[in-house]
């Protein structure tokens, strides 16, 4: 098992040769506990209304400069049909944190999926009240995801504020959706201004800590309408400390969060695709990841869900553009996994070459 001062000592690595037994070891685990075959979620981004005011993300209520859109029920069943007739074994619903979802009108979507698919369905709506996250797994709902984006209290609070009269904590939402059966996913983002690489190796540890399903994490893009963009917030630390934002970096945290989680669904991102878009998504699932999330989005809603730039405007792996994916993974030795793939335990965890040979 790899110790905290390993994870740092990797994290701070550059050497190519030791960064290539890096990527070996974490293809390694990944084959071992996850198998060749690449899950498949549909994304669909229902709403990019959002009450929150998130110092790196464009969907900030501060931004004034996005038209704002919600999806229509009979626009979202429409779409998953789609995403059902295409073979995908799942849907992920994301939107900013919006209080025009409302909880009854979404848990009557979440059932007719249910009701009319076999598809597993999967929640990204932000810090929602308890009740509602009750309500939606009595609807059926299997999965929520809920990225902590960074352990460290103190920048989390820099580029986190609260929501006015309340007061909600990311890891307690996570055990609540953990306590209603959800499959649980968080994540991180890397190279947050101000984010050194002791946190960055607290943020794998708590990974492991929480045992989570499903962990999502892309490279940190600055959002030129955030505060954390334009510099108008700024961290303290010096130069020396920060974590880059580089398509490397974000394949060294991949890597180490396959071998600290063997059996999580990690997919590879579209952040991490949008700072490299020749080569980032495959290289995501060659050094630890095994899940793509083709955006699915209608292209008139999909260009107006902008967290950061770039992502837009991705030539993405749409629901058309199946049979180029299914190819390029084949290219890499991988296959399009069938079924709604969720995160299977492992009763007898392989042993590693070292147990193994232990008397
Ligand atoms: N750069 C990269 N990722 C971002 N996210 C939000 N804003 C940005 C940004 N500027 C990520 C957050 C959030 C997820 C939906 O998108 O981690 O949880």
């Amino acid at each position: 098992m790899l110790s905290r001062t390993e994870i740092e000592t990797w994290l701070q690595q550059t050497d190519p040769d030791a960064l290539e037994t890096l990527w070996r070891m974490a293809d390694r685990v990944r084959k071992e506990y996850v198998g060749d075959a690449v899950h498949l979620r549909g994304l669909l981004e229902i709403s990019n209304h959002c009450v929150r005011t998130c110092a790196y993300c464009g969907l900030s209520r501060h931004n004034k400069h996005l038209r704002r859109y919600r999806m229509t029920a009979d626009e979202i069943l429409e779409c998953i049909r789609q995403i059902a007739d295409f073979g995908y074994g799942t849907v992920v619903l994301q939107a900013g944190e919006d209080d025009g979802i409302q909880t009854e009108w979404l848990a009557q979507i979440i059932r007719t999926v249910k009701q009319t698919t076999p598809l597993a369905v999967t929640l990204s709506l932000g810090e929602r009240p308890f009740e509602d996250l009750q309500c939606w797994r009595q609807a059926g709902a299997d999965r929520y995801l809920l990225r902590f984006e960074t352990s460290d209290p103190a920048l989390y609070s820099l580029i986190h504020p609260p929501r006015p009269g309340r007061t909600a904590h990311r890891l307690e939402i996570l055990s609540r959706l953990r306590q209603l059966g959800y499959e649980v996913g968080s994540g991180i983002m890397v190279g947050i201004p101000g984010q050194t690489f002791p946190s960055l190796a607290d943020d794998i540890e708590l990974f492991r800590r929480l045992d989570l399903d499903m962990i999502g994490l892309g490279p940190y893009i600055p959002h030129p309408h955030t505060p954390l963009g334009t510099g108008q917030i700024t961290p303290t630390i010096h130069p020396s400390e920060q974590v880059p934002n580089t398509e490397q970096m974000t394949c060294k945290v991949i890597a180490l969060t396959r071998l600290v989680c063997p059996e999580a669904n990690i997919p590879s991102t579209t952040a991490l695709a949008a700072v490299n878009p020749k080569t980032g998504r495959l290289l995501g699932l060659q050094r630890g990841a095994n899940v793509v999330m083709p955006n699915c989005t209608p292209a008139r809603y999909r260009r107006l869900y902008e967290i950061y730039p770039g992502k837009t405007t991705l030539s993405e792996t749409a629901l058309a553009c199946r049979h180029s994916l299914e190819e390029s993974l084949r290219s890499i030795g991988r296959t399009l996994a069938v079924g709604p793939g969720p995160r299977r335990r492992r009763a007898n965890p392989p042993q590693s070459e070292e147990t193994a040979t232990r008397p």
